[in-house]
């Protein structure tokens, strides 16, 4: 029993309005060399802020946050037509002062790691197909796809892929990052299913990265994010077997809360007993309820109904819906679009961790005129059988390895509604997470790992996953983009020139 760290707080704002400064942008765009220079290259989908197009692909952000107000999104349909845009944007004289961003699911939920204000965003989209190699049972996957267009084309071969559980969720960015699944026990994470990688470098180069070819960058690019190497053009991914799943998600009053503490803690010991189940818990604060509702994602990926690793969860009363069912991988995803991640395992530690979320629920509240926010506080085990699959599929750059113990992972997170708001939930946020990770370090139960898919802008998840991995990740980003294109000119995301490990 031990670690556990808030490796997570993040906070979004949602339902802002696109409207402001598109007037101030269209002037710039009729003036932008950059944007020109790639149309008049033959790229035939460059989008301007007045565009309807351009209005809708920033509206697909899946956080308000992240839609920031690029001179031009450019929408590569090829792997050529993306290193074409590369050179461009590297090369050209028109070019010389623009920054570019790389988007994909647009997933990441703050400002500046998948668009930019004034530059060039190379938004993915439009390379979102999947094909299917039954003699091999490798998927290829298109970068721009979401994962329940790959689950829908899988699934009529009777196969699946391990990927992300809500069905929006964006391919590109969540394997780079790792990617945990409904089947991380069995399969390890998502990226170690990853076969090979095409990728475009900052030289418009193609390479293919696999366990044979530029292993170093295969290795590098299993979770430490594609935002360091270059533009993932292609995933070969190794599918799997899969009939039905029997799962669902259930919601419960906070009056509950203790049972699902203990619930969740006698989980985490038994996890790697019981490989094919899948558990997340979360407490939420809902606008239209007005209060804290405990909300549970149970997943038996044998399609087994309750079966005995639940017993604990199934004995707690007072449900107020379910919708527990047999059901295949992608109808299960299609129900859950939520975000979750934080760790640790003393009963105490979980019980201070759910009041002080409730402190904070008040005294949000209380200092806010606005009631219409939304919170999650999501526990995720992390068990040590996850890095022995990792491990057995020739290891990633995450770090867990030095992870002895099952931990516990926090998403801890805000949804509010305006910028302001956005500002003042953060410090408060941080403030509450702050006071968690110091209760756990006090019972010797904070582990410092912290997972990219899930941390906020101020985090630092390279470091937390140690001084070798990070050396992993510098060289191969140092050899494949001695340039360091990846680091200045695009400067979204994590980036192992800002870790200072
Ligand atoms: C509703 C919801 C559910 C989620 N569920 C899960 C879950 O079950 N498990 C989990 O582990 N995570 C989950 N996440 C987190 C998710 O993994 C990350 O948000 C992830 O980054 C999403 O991928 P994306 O393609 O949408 O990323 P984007 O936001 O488009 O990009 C993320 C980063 O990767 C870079 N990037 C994007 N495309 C490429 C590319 N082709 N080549 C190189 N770099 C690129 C971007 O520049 C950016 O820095 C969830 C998030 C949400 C909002
Ligand atoms: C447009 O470009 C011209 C000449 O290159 C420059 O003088 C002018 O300031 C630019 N206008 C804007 C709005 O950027
Ligand atoms: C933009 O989105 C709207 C609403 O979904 C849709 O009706 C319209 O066709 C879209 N426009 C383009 C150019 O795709
Ligand atoms: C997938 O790409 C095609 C064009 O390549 C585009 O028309 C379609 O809208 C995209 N689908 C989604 C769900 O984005
Ligand atoms: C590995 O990359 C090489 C090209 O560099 C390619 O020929 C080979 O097919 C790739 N292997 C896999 C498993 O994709």
């Amino acid at each position: 029993m031990k670690p556990f760290v808030p490796s997570l707080g993040c906070v979004l704002a949602v339902g802002l309005t696109l409207a402001q400064g598109f007037e101030a942008l269209s002037i710039a765009a009729q003036n932008g060399t950059c944007c020109k220079a790639l149309e008049v290259a033959g790229l035939a989908h460059v989008l301007y802020p007045t565009d309807e197009q351009y209005v809708n692909r920033t509206a697909s952000y899946w956080s308000v946050s992240a839609q920031l107000t690029p001179e031009c999104i450019v929408q590569p349909i090829s792997t050529e037509e993306v290193s074409k845009a590369v050179k461009i944007l590297v090369s050209h004289e028109g070019c010389k002062e623009t920054q570019f961003a790389v988007r994909s699911g647009g997933h990441t939920t703050w400002a500046g790691s998948n668009n930019i204000d004034n530059g060039v965003t190379i938004d993915l989209g439009l390379m979102n197909t999947t094909t299917y190699d039954p003699a091999t049972k490798v998927a290829s996957v298109l970068p721009g796809s979401r994962w329940g267009q790959v689950y829908a084309t899988l699934e009529p071969h009777g196969v699946t892929a391990a990927g992300g559980r809500a069905s929006t969720v964006g391919v590109a960015g969540f394997l780079t990052g790792g990617g945990n699944s409904f089947y991380t026990a069995q399969k390890g994470f998502a990226c170690d299913n990853v076969v090979n990688f095409e990728l475009i470098l900052g030289t418009g180069e193609l390479i293919n990265a696999n366990a044979t070819d530029n292993s170093d960058l295969f290795q590098a690019l299993k979770g430490g994010s594609g935002a360091n190497f270059g533009i993932v053009t292609r995933f070969d991914i190794q599918a799997f077997d899969a009939g039905d799943l029997w799962g669902g998600t259930v919601s419960y009053p906070k009056s509950v809360g203790q049972q699902h503490i203990e619930a969740y803690h006698a989980w985490t010991e038994n996890v790697n007993n019981y490989q094919e189940g899948s558990s997340i818990i979360f407490w939420s604060y809902l606008p239209t309820v007005g209060d804290i509702l405990i909300l549970a994602a149970y997943e038996d990926t044998a399609g087994s109904v309750a079966p005995a690793g639940f017993d604990k969860f199934m004995a707690i009363p007072d449900q107020l819906s379910s919708t527990m069912r047999v059901a295949s991988h992608k109808a299960l995803t299609d129900e859950l679009e939520q975000p979750a991640g934080y760790r640790q395992n003393d009963i105490r530690i979980y019980q201070k961790i759910v009041e002080l979320h409730e402190k904070f629920v008040d005294e949000w509240k209380a200092e806010t005129s606005d009631p219409d926010f939304i919170t999650q506080l999501m526990f995720q085990s992390i068990a040590t059988s996850f890095t022995e699959q990792s491990i057995a599929k020739g290891g990633n750059v995450l770090g867990l390895d030095a992870e002895p113990d099952n931990v516990v992972m926090l998403l801890y997170d805000i949804a509010v509604k305006s910028p302001e708001l956005e500002t003042r939930a953060r410090e408060k946020l941080k403030a509450s997470a702050e006071a968690m990770k110091e209760y756990a370090a006090s019972l010797d139960g904070a582990v410092t790992w912290t997972y990219m898919n899930y941390a906020d802008s101020f985090q630092d998840p390279l470091s937390s996953y140690g001084q070798t991995n990070v050396a992993k990740i510098r060289a191969a980003a140092a050899k494949y983009d001695p340039q360091g294109i990846f680091q200045t000119k695009a400067p979204g995301g994590f980036k192992i020139s800002r870790v200072g490990l």
